[in-house]
């Protein structure tokens, strides 16, 4: 078998065998196949796609191109979320806690920032001495005592993905349904979780940018769970709106804090109550109802709070950041963001948010950049809210003050005021099964 053949026959619209499947991953892995050749063959699925046993295929090679982890040391279910990636989405900081105060273990392996998109481990790095690199055996104490745990991807799991994943991310090829579908269940198949809940998102901000694709997305990925025997649901929710106000890793960390105290905004607290109940549902904690009852208890009793607060002093992390803002980084230089017109903002392009932010310090460029957690955007307008033209729409943070006006210029340049008043979309599109 040569990967050259591959390569052609892929480019040529034609299906991939197991084999020939299995001997790009294996190969990619041992450094046999050189990235020029991975990458040309991720542009070939970019374009011709691949069928749902090609896109399985893949997965199960790319779950078994490391270590399978046996979690049967941590006692009890455990249930675990993944978002196909957002601006603003904080959600995993917030459920996580949350669904952990009710019982449900929460052993997570999260992913770094992709493309204009945040990750969570990078936000939780930007809490000071965090460690999201454990020792498998500290993973499981710290999931047994605190109920949960966020680790970056250990080098053991799925390393295909991770190697996939980083050349995605700077080939272009990231907003490919079977090579998403492929990384996120490869890792999630890896983790050996009873409770899969995948939050596969929709709109400007998201890798596929209509509901019809977002849905076919989710239909892969549940289809694929479940034939793996594991308990899957997709939530389908709006990324045509960055979520909450916050976007950048500490300003993130501060707003999932300020929505596990009571003081949420409207819309990210919808998405995390949604998803924390289909975790618990699934986890067999009594009907829907029973179970956002649950949830609303753990977030006004401080419960989830707590957890949060546990889990980040157990991975080292300087807990009295939930106390006291201030200990996160915070950025030396600020600057307001105007409106240029009067009217209603009737939409925004929610990847050039994500990108502001990054021309901000917030993401990378390139592999092995180096993020500032300070960087980021509050968020003082959003989609359908009233403007007069110069009043403050959003609030811009970075370390260097020669940054903003690129950071501004795309921001402005991603806001559409206009005389109408947009209709207002839901937030939970659907629910894939
Ligand atoms: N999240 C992942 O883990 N992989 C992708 O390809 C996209 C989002």
């Amino acid at each position: 078998m040569r990967i050259y053949d591959i390569i052609k026959k892929k480019r040529d619209g034609l299906s991939l065998s197991k084999e020939e499947i299995d001997f790009f991953v294996s190969g990619y892995v041992k450094g046999e196949i050189a990235d020029y050749q991975a990458s040309a063959l991720c542009m070939a699925i970019y374009f011709k796609g691949m069928s749902l046993e090609e896109t399985t295929n893949l997965t199960l090679a790319i779950r078994n191109s490391g270590e399978v982890l046996d979690f049967s040391g941590v006692k009890g279910i455990r249930a675990d979320k993944h978002s196909t990636g957002g601006v603003g989405d904080k959600t995993s900081l917030i459920v996580a806690p949350i669904v952990a105060s009710l019982g449900v273990k929460v052993a997570k392996m999260s992913g770094r920032g992709l493309g204009h998109t945040g990750g969570t481990v990078d936000k939780l790095e930007s809490i000071p001495n965090f460690k999201v690199d454990l020792p498998k055996d500290e993973f499981i104490k710290i999931v047994n005592e605190i109920g949960v745990c966020i680790v970056g991807q250990s080098a053991d799991l799925a390393p295909a993905d991770k190697k996939l994943y980083a050349l995605r991310d700077v080939t272009a090829t990231v907003d490919s349904m079977s090579l998403i579908a492929s990384s996120i269940m490869g890792k999630k198949l890896a983790a050996d979780d009873d409770v899969i809940v995948l939050d596969v998102k929709t709109g400007s901000g998201s890798f596929m940018k209509t509901d019809a694709k977002s849905k076919e997305l989710a239909e892969i990925m549940v289809g694929i769970g479940k034939n793996a025997g594991k308990k899957t649901v997709a939530l389908i929710t709006d990324m045509d709106i960055p979520l909450g106000k916050a976007i950048g890793n500490a300003l993130e960390v501060n707003e999932a804090v300020q929505t596990l105290k009571g003081n949420g905004e409207k819309d990210l607290l919808e998405v995390c109550i949604a998803l924390a109940v289909e975790m618990l549902y699934l986890s067999g904690k009594g009907d829907r109802k029973t179970c956002e009852t649950l949830v609303k208890d753990s977030i006004s009793s401080g419960k989830a709070l707590k957890t949060l607060k546990d889990m980040i002093k157990a991975q080292g992390g300087d807990e009295r950041v939930v106390d006291d803002e201030t200990l996160l980084p915070t950025a030396k230089y600020s600057r307001f963001v105007k409106a240029k017109s009067s009217g209603y903002i009737n939409k925004v392009n929610t990847e050039g948010y994500g990108l502001s932010a990054l021309t901000l310090g917030a993401g990378r460029n390139k592999v092995g950049d180096k993020i500032d957690y300070s960087a980021g955007i509050i968020l003082n307008k959003k989609t359908g809210d009233k403007v007069e033209k110069g009043e403050i729409i959003a609030t811009l943070f970075a370390s260097d003050d020669a940054l903003f006006e690129k950071a501004e210029q795309i921001l402005l340049s991603s806001t559409f005021i206009s005389d109408d008043k947009p209709i207002k979309r839901q937030l939970i599109l659907a629910r894939i099964e």
